[in-house]
């Protein structure tokens, strides 16, 4: 962990993955906002579970509200995932926070000018970070890096050939990968390297705070969705896994390559294109691709994330 803890905007679909990742950013980085997109679930769905897990975690920091829906398609969502609701089947207490604004690309322009040092983290789709790019392409040079929580070099899980981030809103991620600066894409290739397990839902029980109580109930469902839609005996906790790569670098492995988005294929709309021949320049190799992650190390770090917030 750096020293000094980065100032991090995390703009997210929660979701079981993006509620614990919210957990993890709120202990190891120095959350400055939370901006909420449709994904997983629909907007307001997703906001308040965003509210919800700043209230029960006791987190002071802003919510806005951002995107209802993709640049060009309809909403799709992934609740046979995440549950009808986003959150699993957890019950929430009743929700007093409410948001700062209904203008999340306003709030990460804001933000990139108030904040030095800046790491937007995106772990849902890029709706709302397109938007910020069309109304301030300037945006990228004040941000310290973009990490996105999206995409993989091979394969995908939503289709054989995309990742549900990605293929949810394939013309923002084209927009965010021309125009987005320093982009960090931490994909499936990294991302399902890292399954969360039984014995994890039990030290989280055992914290006995109310976010490690949250965050247990979540992975317990998310493990058990993982079991029947996979065959995995753990759940990938994906979008986490994004905020440990600006927060603990060392753990994670990859290099800057070409990467397209496909928007045409009638099988592959939403695919993350690698150039993996090496024979490019370098000045055409816009992300920094992850490969592979010490797992253990970031599962421990997570569990550490959310059994320390209250
Ligand atoms: C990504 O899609 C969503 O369902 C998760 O929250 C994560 O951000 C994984 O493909
Ligand atoms: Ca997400």
């Amino acid at each position: 962990m750096s020293l000094t803890p980065v100032p991090m905007l995390v703009d997210c679909d929660p979701g079981l993955d993006d509620a614990i990742a919210l957990l993890t950013a709120a202990h190891f980085a120095d959350l400055v906002g939370i901006t909420t997109v449709d994904g997983n679930v629909g907007i307001d769905y997703t906001t308040r579970n965003a509210l919800a897990v700043a209230q029960i975690a006791g987190l002071d920091v802003e919510v806005h509200r951002g995107a209802a829906r993709p640049l060009a398609d309809q909403s799709r969502g992934a609740r046979h995932v995440h549950g009808a609701t986003g959150l699993g089947n957890v019950e929430l207490p009743e929700i007093t926070r409410s948001v700062e604004s209904e203008d999340a690309v306003g709030f990460i322009i804001e933000t990139s000018h108030r904040v030095e040092g800046l790491h937007l983290v995106a772990v849902g789709p890029l709706t709302n970070v397109a938007e910020a790019l069309h109304r301030d392409a300037s945006l990228p040079e004040r941000l310290e890096g973009l990490t996105i929580m999206g995409g993989a070099a091979v394969g995908g899980n939503v289709t054989a050939a995309a990742e549900f981030n990605i293929w949810a809103d394939p013309e923002a991620a084209d927009t965010v990968f021309r125009l987005g600066g320093d982009i960090t894409m931490v994909g499936l290739d990294v991302t399902q390297q890292v399954l969360l397990r039984p014995a994890q839902v039990d030290q989280m029980s055992a914290a006995r705070t109310p976010a490690a109580a949250l965050a247990a109930e979540l992975l317990d469902y998310a493990i058990d969705r993982s079991l029947e839609l996979r065959g995995w005996a753990g759940a990938p906790i994906h979008d986490a896994c994004a905020v440990l790569a600006v927060t603990h670098p060392q753990l994670f492995d990859g290099r800057r390559q070409p990467v397209d988005i496909e928007l045409t294929g009638a099988h592959t709309r939403g695919m993350t294109v690698v150039d993996d021949r090496g024979s490019y320049a370098d000045s055409d190799a816009n992300v920094r691709v992850l490969r592979s992650a010490d797992a253990d190390a970031v599962i421990e770090l997570i569990v550490e994330a959310v059994t320390a917030v209250r």
